[in-house]
């Protein structure tokens, strides 16, 4: 049974002047992601060759309609439920963290709006560097140095830290900035291990013995890069798991592996006060670089390493992204310190409680609604953190929901006229073929949000059964049918129609 939830620690932003969502609404903000995606034959002919050849790489993604646009989102404009923004504690829409930003800022009537230099020229001040060592405190780590994001973080920590010779071992999910700091690396040998998957890294670890030297005699190192929580699969990493097969497996050597923890989305969310999952494994001493970044649940924006004395030196002198960029001026340090003052005198608990709570509702809710079997069966219903979920010690607040592929646009367009704004995930995000809607939770969000939610997705499977058992004339279900019927009156194609 979900346990009765607690009143709700923030209050969620009134949705007092806004309108439920239409399907003309919708179509009007879509058509022109939907036309965007068309390829028009001969359209670029007459362009000059600088833009020519810029329109034929754009073609490319059109023909896979995978254009990226930038679209305002359905959750602010409307009373739609946000089940889609990363203000998981709901820190920002609540208007706490608004609140102790400009308690921030009166305390330093004075402050200057920019940095005034790179951390290394002029950019440097008393704030940004008392700032640092009250979160590093927050986390248990020696030092820390703030970065303008999360992004910016993993291309530093890879491009400045492992050397020639390392060997750096990712889980084969980790964030695009990580792929692009290990790209950009000195590291020659890159090795992927399956996601999650402490066979595989076992497996790797194994082979990387047998066939480096310099490692197995400990004059090389292993850096293992790994998330706390995987964005696009809502999962945790084991990795108390890790450190022990590493450990097991390269004895007195051990430290020789040394690992880099992304806590994107744990920061917040896990661990006491949400100082993260090192912080909640008691692990802080033994993980080398772990990076908070600012942007979800502290709902503002960059990023801090964390790490020793030497990490610190290392991210200071090496890395082009930190040395060549402006420093973090005072208002973005002050968000920063702000939501840290929250979580350090306990105001997220709560928040952090609650999201845990909701989570619970969900899988307790959907897995025991009286079609899940079925619709589990017949592949219209795939949650794949469902599998076990009253086991875990905790959940995450990013869930996905997964459908025939064919179907997904299907669910979307409904969940959406329905009120619920989820994030529709598909190729080049995730592989060909795994597609899936994403639903973040909030500490905003109401059980009703949670219930409608999961009574709306059943409803949906009970419209596609009634099509698929050929009970209906209807070849498509509703929300979809009348979505494409306005896209055909313009001649356009794409979103699964058919
Ligand atoms: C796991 C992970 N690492 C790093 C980043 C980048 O962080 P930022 O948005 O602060 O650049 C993200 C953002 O999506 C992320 O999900």
């Amino acid at each position: 049974m979900a346990p009765a939830l607690t009143e709700s620690p923030v209050v969620s932003p009134s949705t007092g002047n806004k309108k439920d969502i239409s399907i003309h609404d919708f179509f009007g903000r879509a058509r022109t992601r939907i036309i965007g995606q068309q390829v028009v034959p001969e359209a670029t002919k007459s362009l000059p060759t600088f833009y020519r050849n810029l329109e034929e790489a754009l073609d490319i993604r059109r023909a896979s309609q995978s254009l990226y646009y930038i679209m305002q989102n359905h959750w602010q404009t409307s009373s739609a439920v946000n089940f889609c923004s990363n203000d998981i504690l709901s820190l920002s829409a609540s208007g706490a963290l608004r609140k102790e930003f400009l308690a921030e800022l009166a305390k330093h009537p004075d402050f200057m709006t920019g940095s005034g230099g790179s951390r290394l020229m002029d950019g440097n001040y008393p704030y940004i560097e008392q700032t640092e060592r009250e979160i590093a405190a927050f986390h248990g780590a020696e030092e820390c140095l703030l970065v303008g994001s999360g992004y910016e973080g993993n291309v530093a920590i890879f491009t400045a830290i492992p050397r020639p010779g390392d060997v750096i071992v990712y889980d084969a999910l980790v964030h695009a900035s990580t792929h692009e700091g290990i790209a950009q690396s000195l590291a020659a040998e890159r090795i992927e291990f399956q996601h999650n998957d402490v066979q595989s890294f076992r497996d790797i670890l194994i082979s990387i013995l047998e066939s480096n030297i310099q490692v197995k005699q400990g004059r090389r190192s292993i850096l293992v890069a790994v998330e706390s929580v995987y964005s696009m699969d809502g999962d945790v990493c084991p990795l108390q798991e890790l450190v022990d097969v590493s450990k097991e497996l390269f004895g007195e050597h051990h430290e020789n592996v040394q690992f880099v923890v992304d806590e994107a989305h744990s920061t917040g969310i896990l661990g006491p006060q949400g100082a993260g999952l090192v912080s909640h494994l008691g692990l802080q001493k033994e993980i080398a670089v772990r990076m908070h970044t600012f942007g979800k649940a502290m709902g503002c924006s960059g990023a801090v390493i964390m790490g020793n004395k030497t990490v610190k030196t290392v991210l200071v002198n090496f890395p082009r992204s930190f040395i060549f960029t402006t420093s973090p001026a005072f208002p973005f340090v002050a968000s920063i310190r702000a939501g840290y003052n929250l979580l350090s005198t306990g105001r997220g608990d709560a928040a952090q409680e609650r999201v845990q709570d909701l989570a619970t509702l969900f899988f307790d809710t959907i897995t025991s609604h009286e079609n899940w079997a079925k619709a589990n069966k017949a592949g219209l219903l795939f949650v794949p953190q469902s599998k076990n979920w009253d086991d875990r010690e905790f959940l995450t607040h990013i869930v996905t929901i997964h459908t025939r592929d064919q179907y997904m646009w299907w669910l979307y367009l409904h969940l959406l006229l329905s009120g619920y704004c989820v994030f529709p995930v598909e190729h080049p995000v995730v592989p060909v073929g795994q597609s899936r809607l994403k639903a973040t939770f909030h500490a905003g969000n109401s059980e009703d949000d949670i219930k409608g939610l999961i009574d709306s997705i059943y409803n949906w499977i009970d419209e596609i059964v009634e099509i698929e058992d050929g009970k209906t004339d209807k070849k498509v279900t509703k929300a979809a049918g009348q979505f494409y019927s306005m896209m055909r009156q313009e001649g356009l194609s794409g979103f699964g129609m058919i």
